[in-house]
């Protein structure tokens, strides 16, 4: 009776199984994962922007900056609406002109990469 009842049970899940794996063949595309190449907020601008930014763009921001750059919400909002890549491109930002060219590539490759996180 026992092994009756296992050997059914074994039978239902084994039907269960293979119905769940049919629908495998869908195709579920995820969003890639960004590749070793690509620039991202955490791999490179969020270092950059600690160590030239945050000085005025902090969380109260000082020295007349008008917003904050702590998070990545916050860089990818200026990136989108506040012209922050043009202006590090073209060195207006930080004012002292401190960035290097791979610096300031980062911001030009973040951007073509599609801002990511
Ligand atoms: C010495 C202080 C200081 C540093 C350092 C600094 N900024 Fe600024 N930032 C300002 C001030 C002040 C403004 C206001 C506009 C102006 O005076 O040019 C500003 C404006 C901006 C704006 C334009 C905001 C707007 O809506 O017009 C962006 C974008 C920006 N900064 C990004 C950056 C980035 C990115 C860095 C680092 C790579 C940086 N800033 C470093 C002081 C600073």
């Amino acid at each position: 009776m026992k092994t009756k009842l296992t050997t059914l049970a074994f039978i239902f899940l084994t039907l269960i199984w293979t119905s769940c794996s049919d629908s495998d063949n869908d195709e579920i595309t995820p969003d890639p994962p960004p590749t070793s190449g690509d620039v991202t907020y955490t791999n490179s601008i969020k270092s950059i922007v600690s160590g030239n930014c945050l000085s005025c763009h902090g969380s109260s921001p000082t020295n007349g900056a008008p917003m904050s750059l702590t998070t990545y919400t916050m860089v990818k909002d200026a990136a989108l609406n506040r012209g922050l890549i043009t202006l590090v491109e073209n060195g207006t930002m930080p004012k002292d002109g401190s960035l290097s060219t791979a610096q300031k590539k980062a911001f030009s490759d973040w951007k073509s990469d599609g801002y990511l996180e």
